[in-house]
């Protein structure tokens, strides 16, 4: 029995549980991952004693010797990693990394030009129901309607239009590669900054397999948890001459005390993504997409843009009659995890979509390969053809569950 199931059974049991579901299905979530044992243990580590206000080597808090030496190899190994005159590891959260750069960049009431939500952006870009939103004044683009990926003209248009103070690009639901450095030009002609939000494609940026935005946009931030699969976290990287306004507007400006136990687990992260087989990994994340998307169109299912360039795709449901949360619920009752998401021209609410987002970073981290993911396309296919046979439903659960059972979540 492990020591929290002795001193606290109820929160041990909900942990049990909790690994069964993650052990026992397919996470095709997008935006998740499955760490590696040595990240779980440096983030569950008594790192998380400590006060660290400030940074490596002007704190607030006497003690801090170690927590510095821990700062500075993160700081280090993400500046590595990507090539970054600066790095900025505090931030909590993807949210508050973009926070931190608009705080440092923008007044408040000033507009920012973002991707809109239902069209692949995220609610820290602008979104009214988001700090963003009501903050600054808000102008957003999307996709060309017919073929559905970014059209930079139209960018471009639409902020000679609005003069922005700020061009924010980086997607949570945008299958396709992203041209950081036409949107870095198009605000460099409109005397804007440009921040690029990486966090879904942070490990195959890392790795060369997308083009990357440090060194070409102001700003990058991050995830460090989605294909890079670290700790739940958030970064910063930019060139030096914006490194105080960064490192001021993250401590104080906007958190206390960083969460050393995660800053200790992010140095581990990036340690692991410095090693080849970090590339392979993400190599294998978008051969394991391509396939999927093949086998979801082999099954008639429509993707948007017609296929995928990373490691996500968007299924359009609109023309099977089901919504994105009907499809959601129909593959969870047979293990499979997938979010519901909105698609180019949705007219359903968020809640309801006409669309899923489906993603292979977290059943590639398994060890999956081709061969599964066809399979997978074919279980998906096969329920989304009929979301209310049960009985199918039920003899994909079981077979979904031996395929995972031949994976462990953690092998070793
Ligand atoms: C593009 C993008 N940026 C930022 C975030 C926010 O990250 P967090 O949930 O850590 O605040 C997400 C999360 O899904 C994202 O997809």
């Amino acid at each position: 029995m492990s020591y929290l199931a002795s001193t606290d059974p109820e929160i041990a049991d909900i942990i049990r549980k909790e690994m069964e579901r993650q052990r026992d299905g397919l996470e095709l979530i997008a935006s998740e991952n499955v760490v590696s044992r040595a990240v779980l243990e440096a983030m569950g580590s008594i790192m998380t004693n400590k006060y660290a206000e400030g940074y490596p080597g002007k704190r607030y808090y006497g003690g801090c010797e170690f927590h510095d030496m821990a700062e500075n190899l993160a700081r280090d190994r993400l500046r590595k990693l990507f090539g970054a005159e600066h790095a900025n590891v505090q931030p909590h959260s993807g949210t508050q990394a973009n926070m931190a750069v608009y705080f440092a960049t923008m007044k408040l009431g000033d507009l920012m030009l973002s991707m809109k939500l239902s069209q692949g952006g995220h609610l820290s870009h602008g979104s009214p129901v988001s700090f963003t939103g009501q903050f600054y004044r808000v102008a957003q683009y999307g996709v060309d309607p017919k073929t559905e990926v970014l059209d930079y003209g139209v960018v471009e248009e639409i902020a000679r239009k609005e003069r922005p103070s700020m061009i924010v690009c980086g997607a949570s639901a945008y299958p396709r590669t992203i041209d950081f450095r036409a949107f870095q030009e198009i605000a460099d002609s409109v005397d804007a900054f440009c921040m690029a939000d990486i966090a879904h494609i942070a490990g195959l940026v890392a790795t060369g397999l997308h083009p990357t935005s440090v060194g070409v946009t102001d700003f990058t931030t991050t995830t460090t948890h989605k294909t890079l699969r670290g700790p739940r976290g958030g970064a910063i990287m930019c060139g030096k001459e914006n490194a105080a306004i960064i490192d001021k507007a993250v401590f104080p400006g906007m958190q206390g005390g960083p969460l050393m136990h995660t800053i200790a687990a992010k140095a581990v992260c990036f340690g692991e993504a410095l090693r080849p087989s970090f590339r392979e990994y993400n190599k294998q994340i978008i051969r394991n997409a391509k396939v999927l998307a093949e086998s979801l169109m082999d099954h008639d299912l429509r993707l948007v843009s017609g296929g995928t360039d990373n490691h996500l795709m968007l299924i359009d449901l609109t023309d099977r009659g089901i919504t994105g949360l009907e499809a959601e619920q129909a593959l969870g009752r047979a293990h499979i995890t997938v979010n519901k998401n909105t698609i180019p021209n949705e007219q359903r609410s968020p809640f309801i979509t006409s669309g899923l987002r489906v993603g292979t970073p977290a059943v590639t981290s398994r060890g999956m390969k081709e061969g599964e993911m066809r399979q997978i396309g074919e279980w998906i296919g096969t329920i989304l053809k009929d979301i209310h046979n049960e009985q199918a439903i039920r003899t994909i659960g079981e077979e979904v569950k031996s395929m995972a059972a031949k994976f462990p979540l953690y092998p070793d």
